[in-house]
């Protein structure tokens, strides 16, 4: 497939100098990982050089590659061969690993997955926020490397059951996901035999449930949907303890959660903060009846507030707490109405939990524009999900 883009402002002579990249071969050294997991290498184009992405790269491998991708901006590689391996390359211990689409780091150790993590997140805030000083604590690494997720959302065609291939929709067979729970792991091959072929493209669900009971569903299907729970138990409760922490170090009255789900945070704050009175918020009721059937079960009704909306419209008609803010949105970080109340709050205190660093990076720099008093008091990376490329921020954001 030729990946050449043509645009309508083109430059003739340098796209033709483009053009001829592509399938040519080149000797590169692999700088660092970028996010979305590839290799960061650049290769000399005449005057200047061109960043290469190259696909299960390993920090300081050199390596032949082959260019498979012609942006503007841009190039992107195949491995030929690896002339010498990166000190933190492995081979990946599973099997799927050069075909499946779901992890990109396994062939790197696990200190340098994490090492490359914090990389990531330091030049994107060099990035966004050059002016704002801080120190990064030492991450968190999780104490599982393997068979961490209680829960795995596989695809059904045929009779496969397995990850989609990277960039792909062709699905990649699997009898077993070394970082699922070997509870859910050990039920793949079960499930694909009682499955009937499907026609067409199935999702499904498989994980362990809050009683530690396997169960798995078809997505989409009788009202099922997805909702949301940490997928690392034993490092989503060393998360827990550090918010718990923080904020019983500050003591405030009165916090409000924004992006609450079923209440991770929120009961741990209440067992342990006496005179604390929480406002959560959460749009799927799913989430909130959870959290309504405990607050009730823990007689917290004077202490806890959930409310099922969504945050926008939550913050545009009450006003957030000037004391404390607990933030976990999804990946895409907070739209632009909530950061905008949420910065008119002007709260004392500000944590901010975050599953993807760039919007991170980006909601912290309209924060820090707009009030220059915030002090970044705490960041940490929660090696929530290894073997990716993916990873959890904690940011407490201060006044005082
Ligand atoms: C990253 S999860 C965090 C959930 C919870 N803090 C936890 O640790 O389990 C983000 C949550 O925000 C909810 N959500 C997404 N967009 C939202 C919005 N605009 N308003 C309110 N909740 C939202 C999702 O349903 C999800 O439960």
């Amino acid at each position: 497939m030729n990946n050449q883009r043509n645009s309508s402002n083109s430059n003739p002579k340098r796209d033709s100098e483009l053009g001829s990249l592509l399938h040519s071969e080149h000797l590169v050294t692999v700088e660092k990982l970028a996010v979305g997991g590839d290799g960061v290498a650049r290769i000399p184009i005449k005057d200047r050089t061109m960043v290469v992405f190259v696909s299960k790269a390993a920090p300081q491998d050199e390596l032949k590659i082959k260019i498979s991708v012609v942006e503007k901006t841009f190039l992107r590689a195949e491995i030929v061969e690896i002339i010498k391996p990166s000190p933190a390359r492995r081979e990946a211990p599973c099997e799927y690993f050069s075909a499946c689409g779901g992890c990109v780091w396994q062939h790197i150790n696990e200190d340098e997955q994490l090492r490359q993590k914090e990389l990531i997140l330091t030049e994107l805030f060099k990035k966004f926020i050059p002016e704002v000083n801080y120190a990064l604590a030492k991450g968190v690494a999780s104490p599982k490397n393997l068979h961490y997720r209680n829960r795995i959302q596989l695809k059904r065609l045929g009779a496969k059951l397995g990850y989609f291939k990277k960039e792909s929709h062709d699905i990649v067979d699997i009898n077993y996901c070394l970082i699922a729970d070997k509870l859910v792991s050990d039920q793949i091959p079960i499930i694909k035999e009682k499955l009937k072929p499907a026609a067409e493209l199935q999702k499904y669900e498989l994980k362990l449930n809050h009683k530690n009971e396997f169960e798995y569903y078809r997505i989409g299907e009788s009202g099922e949907g997805l909702s949301f729970s940490q997928v690392n138990n034993e490092i989503n409760q060393l998360l827990v303890e550090l918010v718990t922490k923080l904020v019983a170090d500050k003591n405030p009255s009165f916090l409000t959660e924004l992006y609450a789900g079923a209440g991770n945070f929120t009961f741990d704050l209440l067992k342990n903060l006496n005179s604390l009175r929480i406002e959560s918020v959460e749009m799927n009721p799913e989430l909130t009846k959870f959290s309504t059937k405990k607050l009730s079960e823990l007689s917290l009704q004077k202490r806890l507030f959930a409310f099922t909306s969504d945050c926008e419209s939550f913050a545009s008609r009450r006003a957030l707490s000037n004391e404390f803010i607990l933030l976990d949105p999804p990946r895409a970080g907070c739209s632009d109405s909530v950061l905008k109340k949420v910065i008119e709050a002007g709260s004392k205190d500000i944590i901010y939990i975050s599953c993807h660093p760039v919007f991170l990076a980006r909601d912290l720099q309209k924060i820090f524009a707009a009030n220059k008093n915030y002090k970044i008091r705490h960041l940490q990376i929660f090696d929530m999900f290894p073997q990716t490329d993916h990873f959890e921020t904690f940011v407490h954001l201060s006044t005082t």
